[in-house]
């Protein structure tokens, strides 16, 4: 470990954290004093996860070795963030609304203390001064940037209104985002290891080929093409721009086809479409060729980027050739050595 600075800045955020939980349990009934310490504490934990998980679960995500225990803290993000809505539709004055801030409590501190036992050191272990050097820098320009854009917005007063704002699907969808969190963090959590070098193979033949049949599970058309935007440092997920009356546009569950350029790679891929919520990741895929598909621009209402929250993926890899790729359509015999590989997993 070269460079300690994202962990001195990630811990000192959370023992101000470890403060406001104290604090807030103090507070009695719907009172002034409890509203407004529990809407700081919403921006404050909303705000720090956003740009923890830029700035060091992007990072760990990328790196075999650490992306399953990124994957469980992101997992928990989204459980804590369940927590904070729920809270917001109890009456503050109720019993019941203390035993739920107890819970979240409770979870966000066991979240914390792993993260500092468990997380970080590992990271700390595995990743590179420079890269930690990154990660510091990154989470120093997000955190104050998230910080600023919830204080900008006058407080959520209901569950439909905070899913609205932190949630990528809409207020009546409630059931279906709880739903979709419940499948992911379990899927996410049994979701296989893939061989590293067949999901290295995959992303980069994807990279140069971007190209995806989609389709929502749910509907009855045909799947679409799209052309994914990815990102080198969040390979858990890839976003679409298009038009909220597109046939994927409401989001939901969705499975895409991926045939690269080469045919080196075949691929079907599982996953969620949610609304992209994130200012800072729309502007950074926003390109030239992007607003030639879309001329009025990123702030056009009737444009959604959508990130497709990627569960687990079919891959085929194959090394075969004209000959051999005339005789798979064909359902000729190939010669196994030749064949590729076949894994399904996490990618
Ligand atoms: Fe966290
Ligand atoms: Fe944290």
């Amino acid at each position: 470990m070269a460079d300690a600075r994202i962990f001195e800045d990630l811990k000192s955020d959370h023992d101000r954290h470890r403060k406001m939980l104290a604090q807030l349990g103090e507070t009695q009934g719907d009172s002034p004093e409890r509203r407004e310490l529990f809407e700081d504490l919403r921006r404050e934990l909303q705000a720090h996860a956003a740009a923890e998980e830029e700035a060091l679960y992007a990072t760990m995500l990328a790196c075999p070795d650490l992306r399953d225990e990124a994957r469980h803290s992101v997992s928990e993000h989204k459980e804590i963030d369940d927590y904070l809505g729920e809270l917001l539709d109890i009456d503050m004055s109720s019993g019941a609304w203390l035993m739920k801030f107890k819970d979240m409590r409770h979870r966000y501190l066991h979240h914390i203390d792993e993260e500092e036992e468990e997380m970080f050191p590992s990271a700390a272990k595995t990743l590179s001064g420079e890269a930690e050097k990154k990660m510091a820098q990154t989470f120093e320009k997000r955190k104050p940037k998230e910080l600023a854009m919830r204080r900008n917005r006058s407080p959520a007063t209901t569950r439909s209104e905070f899913l609205r704002r932190a949630g990528p699907l809409g207020p009546s969808q409630f059931r279906e985002r709880q739903a979709h969190r419940r499948r992911w963090i379990y899927a996410i959590r049994r979701r296989p290891a893939m061989e590293t070098h067949v999901r290295d193979k995959f992303w980069k033949a994807f990279a140069a080929s971007p190209l995806m049949m989609i389709k929502l599970d749910a509907a009855h058309g045909h799947a679409e093409p799209m052309t994914a935007l990815l990102d080198r440092d969040a390979h858990h997920a890839v976003w679409f721009f298009c038009k909220r009356d597109n046939r994927i546009g409401q989001g939901g569950r969705a499975m895409g086809q991926v045939i690269t350029k080469g045919h080196d790679v075949f691929a079907c891929i599982a996953g969620t479409l949610v609304e992209e919520t994130d200012a800072a990741v729309r502007d950074r895929h926003w390109s030239n060729a992007v607003e030639a598909w879309f001329p009025h621009g990123k702030s056009d209402p009737s444009i959604v980027m959508l990130r497709f929250e990627i569960d687990d993926a079919e891959v085929w890899t194959s090394d075969i050739g004209i000959t051999g790729l005339f005789k798979l359509a064909t359902g000729g015999t190939i010669d196994p050595s030749r064949a590729g590989e076949h894994e399904v997993g996490a990618v």
